[in-house]
C-alpha cells in the first residue's frame, strides 16, 4: 500500500461519484486540505484529513510526503491524433504569412500532407514517435488518452495506424481508447469521387476494423468542405452496426449539422463546436452526448471561441481535450488547456478542472473508473510541485506544475 501524506490540498474528491458534471454543477469542486490518500494495488483505497489518519494508512509499506504539494486526478485527454509522422511547421509559417487554406493545400499541406508522410513510415517508427508523445503528456499529468486514426485514408494505412494504437494500449500505463477516423479527409486519389471513398469506408474499412477489434469508436469530420451530414449519417450507422459508438468532429468550420447527426446516433461526444447556436444547444440537452471543446485548435488556428458560458448556463456539461495533432494543435499539454479554458472561454478554475477530468473521462467512457479521487477508482493521480493554491494551475501558464505521476497505483 502506498500512502501520500501531508497533502496541502487533495483536489476533486467525490464521496458519491457522478458520471459527469453539467451546468451549475461544473462550479463544484470538492477538496480536502491537509489530507492523506491511500492507494492499494492499482486502486484509490481511502482518503481523509491528516488528523484522522486511519489505522490501515498508518501501516502503509510505502509513504510519500507531499508537504506544500497538491494531489489531483490525472487529466483525461479525450481527443487526440498522436499517431503521426513528421511535423507541419512550414505550413504553420505559411499560415502566419497569410496563405489561405486552399493555397496551403495546393502546396501539399493539410491533412493530406500527414497522409503522405504516414504512408512512408513503418509501424515501428510510428509506434516510437507516438510513444515519446505519450511519455511527454504523462509528464504533464495526463493519465488517459483517446487516439484517432485518420492519416491513413486507405485500408492498409488506416489499419497500420490502428495497429500502432493497439500496441500502445498494450504497452503503455496510460489508459488508451482507439477511434477509427477513416472519414477525416478525402484522399488525393479519390478527388471528385468522394461518394466512392465513403463506400470504401463503409464496405471495406469498417468491417475490417471491427473484425480485428481495432477500434472502440467511429469518428467523422462532419464539416464544411469535408463530409456532409448525409455521408456522416451513413458512416455512423455502418459503424454502429459493427459495434462502434460515434464520437465525432463537428461544427468547427460552420453550422454543419454535425451536432444533430451525432446526437441522433447517441454519440459519446461531439467535438470542436466553434459554431453552436440555440438549435445545437437544445439538441444536446438531455442527450447522452458530451459537448467537447478543443481550446488548443481554436487558439492555434485563430478560430472563434465556442460559447462555453452560454452552453453551461443552458445546463450543458463541457469537456475539454487537447486535440494533439501536427496540423491544428501540436501540443498535448493539458495544463495549457486549463489556462486557455480560463482566459479564452472565461471558465473558472473549478469549471476548467471538471472539464479536463471527470467530463473528459465521460467523453472516453471511463468516468466510472477515472476523472476524480473516489474510493474504488483507479489510482491515476499526480502530485504537484509546491504550489500556493489550485487556482495557480491555470494561472501559471506554460510551466509544468506536475512533479510526480502515479498511474494504476505505480509511480512513473
Ligand atoms: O481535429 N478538424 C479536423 N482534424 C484535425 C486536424 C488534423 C490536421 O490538420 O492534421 C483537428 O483539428
Ligand atoms: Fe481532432
Amino acid at each position: 500500500m502506498l500512502l501520500i501524506k501531508n497533502i496541502k490540498e487533495l483536489i476533486q474528491i467525490e464521496e458519491k461519484p457522478v458520471l459527469y458534471k453539467a451546468g451549475k454543477q461544473m462550479q463544484d469542486l470538492q477538496t480536502l486540505k491537509n489530507a492523506w490518500l491511500l492507494i492499494k494495488n492499482d486502486t484509490i483505497h481511502d482518503f481523509g484529513e491528516m488528523q484522522h489518519l486511519s489505522a490501515e494508512a498508518q501501516k502503509a509499506t510505502q509513504t510519500i510526503d507531499a508537504e506544500n504539494k497538491m494531489v489531483f486526478p490525472c487529466f483525461c485527454d479525450s481527443h487526440t491524433h498522436i499517431v503521426y509522422a513528421g511535423s507541419r511547421e512550414i505550413e504553420y509559417v505559411d499560415k502566419i504569412k497569410g496563405l489561405s487554406y486552399e493555397e496551403i493545400a495546393k502546396r501539399g499541406g493539410g491533412i493530406l500532407n500527414s497522409t503522405k508522410r504516414l504512408s512512408q513510415a513503418s509501424e515501428e517508427e510510428l509506434f516510437q514517435s507516438a510513444w515519446e508523445r505519450l511519455e511527454e503528456i504523462k509528464q504533464y499529468g495526463t493519465g488517459a488518452v483517446e487516439i484517432k486514426s485518420g492519416y491513413g485514408l486507405n485500408l492498409q494505412d488506416e489499419l497500420k495506424m490502428l495497429r500502432v494504437i493497439k500496441q500502445l494500449k498494450e504497452k503503455s500505463p496510460l489508459n488508451i481508447k482507439s477511434t477509427f477516423l477513416g472519414a477525416h479527409a478525402v484522399p488525393a486519389d479519390y478527388k471528385n469521387r468522394q461518394n466512392e471513398y465513403v463506400d470504401l469506408i463503409i464496405n471495406e474499412m469498417i468491417p475490417m476494423v471491427a473484425s480485428e477489434d481495432l477500434a472502440d469508436y467511429i469518428d467523422v469530420f462532419c464539416d464544411k468542405g469535408f463530409f456532409t451530414v448525409e455521408e456522416t449519417d451513413r458512416i455512423l450507422l455502418a459503424g454502429i452496426k459493427h459495434g462502434l459508438r460515434p464520437k465525432i468532429h463537428a461544427n468547427e468550420l460552420d453550422f454543419s449539422g454535425g451536432v444533430q447527426v451525432g446526437v441522433k446516433y447517441n454519440a459519446l461526444s461531439v467535438d470542436h463546436l466553434e459554431y453552436i447556436g440555440e438549435e445545437e444547444i437544445a439538441c444536446l440537452l438531455n442527450s447522452g452526448t458530451m459537448p467537447t471543446v478543443l481550446p488548443g485548435a481554436a487558439f492555434f488556428l485563430g478560430l472563434p471561441y465556442s460559447p462555453v458560458r452560454k452552453m453551461m448556463e443552458a445546463g450543458l456539461p463541457i469537456a475539454m481535450a487537447s486535440d494533439y495533432n501536427p496540423g491544428s494543435s501540436p501540443s498535448g499539454n493539458m495544463q495549457l488547456i486549463l489556462s486557455f479554458a480560463c482566459v479564452n472561454y472565461r471558465m473558472t478554475p473549478e469549471e476548467a478542472i471538471n472539464a479536463t477530468t471527470i467530463n473528459s473521462a465521460y467523453a472516453m467512457d471511463c468516468s466510472e473508473t477515472l476523472g476524480s479521487i473516489a474510493r474504488g477508482k483507479t489510482a491515476n493521480v499526480f502530485i504537484t510541485k509546491p504550489i500556493p493554491t489550485y487556482e495557480f494551475m491555470p494561472y501559471a501558464y506554460g510551466s509544468n506544475k506536475v512533479e510526480q505521476v502515479i498511474l494504476n497505483g505505480k509511480l512513473q
